[in-house]
């Protein structure tokens, strides 16, 4: 059985002194989750401070991002050995909005995961495609792509504490969710992908979340889905109670 695995991603969203309170409040409404691994991922100045309050809680701390390199001259970037020094366990990779406004490749996650790796950070690694994708039938053949990509050259072993989110990019932050059956359509297919390439042991125990619009009122009929997994909540993740009643679904 996967353990479900909810994360937050709280984009560039709340100040610092806001992520704290976030934090503190999360820390009360989610003491009694034993059967749900919790991440929180705040903006990189909050994620100290949010590694501090939630030290010794049932909630890891996750970077939005991080540099393949571990120093040097990459202005503007921040190194997976920063991210994990500053308190996180894990990372958000590949975020389409890091793909579609930031022109990250497959090529280029795929470095930074080699970072995460070496960091010995748990890397949450986003797939998704555009509606045109969709609409185009595309949506298996991007979403393949965009794992394979991603995972090129690491073999099993070193991805043993990886996490995938399947995030269609046109229910991102639209309120517009994939139905259930769309959704596993997507997980079950990138399940057999992953078996294909690491085994049917690795897959079987892979976690695959499920990101777009998650709230507490659609969450248990996604969780419900025999390959999803867990979810990867924006919007949402940034009120304690709806947080909080999403992780208790
Ligand atoms: P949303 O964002 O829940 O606001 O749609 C999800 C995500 O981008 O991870």
């Amino acid at each position: 059985m996967r353990t479900p695995f909810i994360a937050g991603n709280w984009k560039m969203n709340r100040s610092i002194g806001e992520s704290i309170q976030l934090a503190k409040l999360l820390k009360v409404k989610l003491a009694d989750v034993s059967q749900v691994d919790i991440a929180v991922c705040p903006q990189f100045l909050a994620l100290p401070e949010v590694a501090k309050v939630l030290a010794g809680s049932n909630i890891h701390v996750g970077a939005q991002n991080c540099h393949g390199n571990p120093s040097g001259a990459f202005t503007g970037e921040v190194a997976a050995e920063m991210v994990a020094d500053a308190g996180a366990t894990h990372v958000i990779l590949g975020h389409s909005e890091r793909r579609q406004i930031f022109g990250e490749t497959n090529q280029g996650v795929r470095a930074r995961l080699a970072g995460a790796l070496r960091a010995g950070l748990h890397p949450i690694v986003c797939v998704g495609e555009t509606l045109a994708e969709r609409e185009a039938g595309a949506t298996i053949d991007i979403v393949s792509d965009q794992v394979k990509g991603a995972l090129e050259g690491f073999d099993a072993q070193a991805l043993r504490h990886l996490t995938l989110a399947y995030e269609p990019v046109w229910a991102i932050g639209t309120g517009k969710t994939a139905s259930p059956e769309q959704a596993q359509e997507v997980h079950a297919s990138i399940r057999s992908l992953i078996a294909s390439l690491y085994g049917q042991d690795f897959a079987h125990a892979l976690r695959i979340q499920y990101g777009g619009s998650v709230k507490p009122g659609n969450v248990a009929e996604l969780m419900a889905c025999t390959d999803i997994d867990g979810a990867l909540v924006g919007g949402a993740a940034l009120d304690a109670e709806s947080f909080s009643n999403i992780v208790h679904f």
